[in-house]
């Protein structure tokens, strides 16, 4: 156990300061981060709510280092991702960071075994050992069955658990994870909150997008984004 004082000069897992994000189509600039301010301690379940539109999947893309930060910055146990060249960004994405997407993202000319192993092929990993981690992860998810499945072969629910997988199988230490209950039904989207809890139990500190108060509830705490804002 980590004493009261270390915990209190730990810096946060994930820390948003002012953040500003804009999106430019032709003339047209969309701030879809208007000085988003957040705090998530290493360790913590944290739900996110909030109108369509209003900058939740942006929020978790610029956690991830995955858009132009125009003003304010991204802290990840204290580091901010400014001072990191492009590869430092790359090998924190691929090591420290599973992310699960709005939509999936799933390739499709893979298998969903080698979805969920294609983080590994891309740190290097040799295939024979690819394919295992994939496979024991799949296994953890109960989905081992659906190995050498295509994704159009999928269900939305599979896909998602794929995804989950894929994002999982490098151990990350911080989840994000946009709406993966979205299009799921009430049995299985409790499945997959509970191994979502069970991960947190382990350690792995969870950033959720979701509008079900009933999924929000696994969390420790939920903030709202209105607006590119964060309101806590
Ligand atoms: N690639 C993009 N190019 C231009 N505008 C974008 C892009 N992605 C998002 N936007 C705009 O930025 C704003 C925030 O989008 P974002 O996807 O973060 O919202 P959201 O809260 O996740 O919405 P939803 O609940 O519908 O998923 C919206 O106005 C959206 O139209
Ligand atoms: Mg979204």
């Amino acid at each position: 156990m980590r004493s009261r004082e270390v915990d209190n000069v730990a810096p946060p897992r994930v820390e948003m300061i002012d953040v500003h994000v804009e999106y430019r189509r032709g003339r047209v600039e969309i701030e879809a981060l208007r000085g988003a301010n957040l705090s998530v301690a290493a360790g913590e379940f944290l739900a996110i709510n909030g109108p369509s539109g209003s900058g939740k999947s942006t929020l978790l893309r610029a956690v991830a280092g995955l858009c132009v930060i125009s003003e304010g910055e991204v802290k990840l146990d204290g580091r901010s991702l400014r001072g990191m060249t492009e590869s430092e960004l790359a090998v924190m994405r691929r090591r420290d960071i599973g992310m699960v997407h709005q939509l999936f993202n799933l390739l499709p000319d893979l298998s969903a075994s080698e979805n969920v192993g294609f983080p590994l092929d891309l740190d290097g990993f040799k295939s024979d050992e690819v394919r295992s981690r994939a496979i024991a992860e799949m296994e953890r998810l109960g989905i081992a069955g659906l190995a050498d499945r295509m994704p159009e072969e999928l269900s939305g629910g599979e896909q998602l658990r794929v995804a989950l997988a894929r994002a999982l199988v490098v151990q990350p230490l911080i989840l994000l994870a946009d709406e993966p209950t979205g299009a799921l039904d009430q049995e299985a989207s409790q499945k997959v909150m509970s191994i979502l809890r069970e991960l947190n139990g382990q350690g792995i500190t969870i950033l959720m997008v979701t509008h079900n108060p009933d999924v929000a509830a696994y969390a420790e705490r939920t903030v709202s984004v209105v607006d590119g804002a964060i309101i806590d």
